[in-house]
């Protein structure tokens, strides 16, 4: 795998591959890889020439700096999994190289940014969609993966490459979970053991709402999985929302729309956690 620091070399080789017709896929990661991140790359070496990986952890989509500081950094074996699965470019920026001037963009995502994640992380989404921006402009490729673990920062990404005019064609992969049903995510190397044991409560509650759907109206699915979750010492959701799938804009029933999605964020102790489940 050949290893990139800087945006010129990065955007030069793959410049030069893509004049040999050689068909590019890119999976932008914040790093600390897991089976989620490989998964995307998996897909990408399925459907491309080359695959290219970006490991940046972005300092302007964290509100908050605890979570920045605290984010876990393993690059080592990032590097290992990477080649494990056959990885050809990564692309692995200092701060200094990607932001050597303040960022001024401020982007209009409507609706889109003012529920769940962007109205409890001011600042974030304009973050990821800088920062989106600015890598797809150094790896100009055919093909970018991203997963539906982070369902509406894919609408998000969506609506900017709209707005940007991108040539891109942005591929949602599915969420992958432990066998407990929770969610990989990089910050759950941050969870005790007691926590890691509570964690996939998270997961059992979207899937029993999923069940619950033609029993309980949205007012009682939500109140029911907050009182669920509540249940356990330690966990302290910060919403749960049922939403349509596009705009992501809260339903007021299930049946009123074609496709709608339950997303949870909830603190385990210091960690904050999300995930979600389509309904219909
Ligand atoms: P990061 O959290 O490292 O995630 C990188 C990609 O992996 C994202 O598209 C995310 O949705 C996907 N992913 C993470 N966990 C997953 C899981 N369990 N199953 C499937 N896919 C999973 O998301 C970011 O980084 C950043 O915001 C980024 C887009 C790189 C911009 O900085």
């Amino acid at each position: 795998m050949k290893i990139i620091k800087t945006i010129a070399e990065t955007q030069s080789y793959i410049n030069a591959l893509k004049a040999e017709n050689k068909s590019i896929g890119f999976v932008p990661t914040m790093g600390a890889l897991h089976e989620g991140h490989l998964e995307l790359l998996k897909r990408s070496k399925k459907e491309n020439d080359i695959s290219v990986c970006s490991i940046f952890v972005n300092p302007i989509q964290f509100n908050n700096p605890e979570d920045l500081e605290k984010y876990p950094k393993t690059m080592k074996t990032d590097i290992e999994k990477l080649e494990s699965v056959g990885c050809d470019v990564l692309f692995a920026p200092e701060v200094n190289e990607m932001y050597p001037d303040e960022v001024s963009k401020e982007y209009d995502f409507g609706g889109l940014d003012k529920v769940m994640e962007g109205k409890f992380r001011p600042g974030h989404f304009n973050g990821v969609a800088v920062v989106v921006k600015l890598l797809f402009d150094i790896v100009p490729a055919h093909n970018a993966y991203f997963g539906e673990k982070d369902f509406q920062q894919l609408a998000i990404v969506n609506e900017m490459v709209r707005q940007e005019k991108i040539d891109i064609s942005i591929r949602p992969c599915p969420i992958i979970r432990e066998k407990s049903g929770l969610a990989m995510s990089s910050r759950n190397a941050r969870l005790t053991d007691k926590e890691l044991a509570i964690a996939p409560l998270i997961y059992h509650t979207l899937f029993a709402v999923k069940n619950k759907i033609h029993e309980l109206s949205v007012a009682e699915l939500k109140k029911w999985a907050i009182n669920e979750l509540h249940q356990v010492e330690g966990m302290e959701v910060e919403y749960f929302e049922i939403v349509d799938t596009v705009k992501l804009q809260p339903v007021n029933s299930i049946h009123e729309v074609e496709h709608t999605v339950a997303c949870v964020a909830a603190f385990l102790g210091k960690v904050r956690l999300i995930d979600n489940i389509r309904l219909s």
